[in-house]
């Protein structure tokens, strides 16, 4: 949601900026803006709306010398996405520019006691308030920019990660953060600032991770200087960051989200490497076993996410009840936060994020702790809020999603809770140990059978064409493939603009049925499961209403395969660990109507990765 990146060095930073922002353009792409201080001091904002080239465009001739710089693109939330609203925000001088990610909720009090004083609005935005109020302070107290943002900071309510920079301040960039995310990159004279990592990593990989209102000078031939709002000085050691710049770049493929569908088999190994063993067929999830006394005497566990990841709870949910006998509940962070949820001291709550800063998870998750329970987290990106703020927990190591689409995220999600459940299970003797060791051993043959499906992608593709006329879809699944078909519907709606609907598929009969005729296409997600029988019987019905059925079944079906349409056969494997192939051709079905469509898959309309707001 928005990205940043920011530069002060030796180096001339245009070139940086506008790399970093279009790594960084996966988080917003509504509008891009760069600010500069050239050689003399004098401070240039060019933004432009709309994706980054334009803004190289529209800076075609135009100065864009100097060696410290900040940089946005941006995810609108205040005011729609046109060239006044993007950033930086300029102050009523001109004299400070600003980029912000976040809201700033009481910006409009802040506006009007501005007004008062004089100060008039060009934008629609929360942001062009804060750079007006930190002028205003600057002068009012005669104080340094750093000092001058840390005192505006104090009265201000809501999210933010900013970078600012002064007209005649060439040595000195500010930057702070509280809610979302930002990183400072440390190189040899010189400093760079991200959303993310992906901006940083080709320079330096010692990064600091700022912690929540916590406010950074940058300044040429200095060390970062860190305080708190409240002025208390802070020491932050220097953390490695592990990617590569392989791991951000396509490698050949037409988009990111094809390349991470295909990365699956390496993210799952990356997944379970070192916790998964071979030969032993064991599983050593270090961060279960040095808390087990914690899930053995747990009542029950709460799963907390939003969208794909919330998609991958529900499943955590079946995993555990099976193995673990624990009552699990799951529901959607948004809801969770404002209900005044039911939590006692001993609970667990599983928070699971790719991104570790989505809003309403990080939320949840705070409240969970204020109640007292154990906060067990399950995140993708190392160093994150979420990450940051459990008590202990997973990563996924699915490496960088970029993508909008969620797709190995999900996955390796779903591989570490059923590292989880098997672990809790067998700790709790709720999970024999042969059945343990039956699918362990599945677990261990995952991978190949995730390769078997990629020798699909032609004919899943072939079938994608037949179906770029459809303006709605359902997806249909039972049991632990229900949620597949849920993520199923997401996937297609949120890259091709078709409407659709998950059901577990007996819900149908209840309504959705009335929604088939010829023109509609239904998604059967139906492996072989404890419950086939039930959904050939509603394959039947939705035959008999002459939809167009599209199964996904596991390879030698004879029953559903003589009345679908199109049929995906996927290997054989545990029922638990289905969804980790049946999501698979979902995934690429997905992928191939949406590029049938002409649709920007990596960059969905609307849609930005990692939601850091409400
Ligand atoms: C769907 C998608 C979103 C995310 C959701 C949660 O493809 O990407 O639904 O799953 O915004 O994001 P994280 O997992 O980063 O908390």
């Amino acid at each position: 949601m928005c990205g940043i990146v920011g530069y002060i060095g030796y180096r001339e930073a245009y070139p940086i900026l506008i790399k970093g922002l279009k790594r960084l353009e996966y988080r917003g792409y509504d509008s891009a803006g760069v600010a500069l201080l050239n050689k003399d001091s004098n401070l240039s904002v060019y933004k432009s709306k709309g994706k980054v080239k334009n803004l190289e465009q529209y800076c075609e001739g135009k100065d864009i010398s100097g060696t410290i710089g900040i940089a946005h693109t941006r995810w609108a939330t205040h005011g729609e996405p046109n060239d006044v609203n993007a950033h930086p925000h300029y102050s009523q001088t001109e004299n400070i520019a600003l980029i912000h990610n976040g809201i700033i909720e009481n910006y409009l009090t802040i506006k009007k006691l501005l007004i008062k004083e004089g100060y008039s609005f060009k934008s629609e935005t929360d942001t062009e308030v804060l750079v007006q109020a930190i002028e205003y302070i600057k002068k009012r107290y005669n104080l340094s920019l750093f000092d001058a943002v840390k005192r505006t900071l104090r009265f201000v309510i809501g999210a933010y990660a900013i970078g600012v920079i002064e007209r005649n301040n060439p040595d000195v960039l500010v930057a702070a953060r509280k809610g979302s995310p930002l990183i400072v990159g440390v190189g040899e004279g010189e400093f760079f600032l991200g959303s993310d990592a992906t901006p940083i990593i080709e320079y330096t990989s010692e990064v600091i991770y700022l912690n929540d209102e916590e406010v950074v000078k940058l300044e040429r031939g200095h060390q970062p200087l860190i305080h708190t709002l409240k002025d208390i000085d802070v020491q932050h050691e220097t953390s490695k960051i592990m990617l590569t710049l392989e791991d951000i770049e396509k490698g050949g493929y037409p988009h990111f989200m094809l390349k991470e569908i295909f990365e699956q088999s390496k993210s799952l190994t990356m997944c379970m490497n070192g916790r998964l063993n071979t030969e032993l067929k064991e599983i050593k999830l270090s961060g279960v076993i040095n808390h087990i006394d914690k899930f053995k005497k747990a009542k029950r566990i709460l799963i907390t996410a939003c969208g794909t990841s919330w998609h991958a709870g529900l499943i955590g949910k079946y995993l555990i009840e099976e193995f673990c006998r624990i009552p699990v509940e799951v529901e959607v962070a948004s809801e969770f936060r404002y209900r005044n949820p039911v939590i006692n001291p001993g609970d667990i709550l599983i928070p699971i994020s790719q991104s570790g800063e989505t809003a309403d998870t990080l939320a949840a998750m705070d409240l969970a702790r204020e109640k007292g329970a154990f906060i067990y987290g399950v995140c993708n990106v190392v160093g994150s809020s979420i990450a940051r703020g459990t008590d202990s927990g997973t990563y996924t190591h699915a490496g960088p999603e970029i993508g909008v689409a969620s797709t190995k995220a999900f996955t390796t999600q779903v591989t570490v809770l059923i590292m989880m459940a098997l672990t809790i299970g067998r700790e709790l003797k709720t999970l024999s140990e042969q059945r343990y060791k039956k699918i362990v051993t599945e677990l261990t043959n995952i991978n190949s059978k995730i390769e078997e499906i990629f020798t699909l992608n032609q004919e899943i593709e072939t079938m994608a064409s037949v179906f770029t006329y459809a303006r709605n879809f359902m997806y249909l699944g039972r049991g632990y493939n229900y949620p597949v078909a849920l993520e199923g519907a997401l996937k297609l709606k949120e890259i091709s603009y078709i409407h659709a609907e998950g059901y577990p598929a007996a819900e149908m009969k209840h309504g959705p049925i009335a929604l088939i005729d010829e023109e509609m296409p239904v998604v059967v997600v139906t492996p072989k499961l404890r419950t086939y029988d039930k959904v050939v019987s509603n394959v039947q019905e939705i035959k008999a209403r002459k939809g167009k059925i599209i199964a996904i079944v596991t390879k030698g079906d004879v029953d559903i395969k003589k009345m679908a349409d199109f049929c995906i056969e996927i290997p054989d494997t545990e029922e638990c660990l289905t969804p980790l192939l049946t999501v698979i051709p979902l995934q690429l079905l997905s992928y191939y109507v949406a590029t049938k469509k002409g649709r920007n898959v990596d960059q969905p309309r609307n849609l930005a990765k990692s939601v850091t707001v409400e």
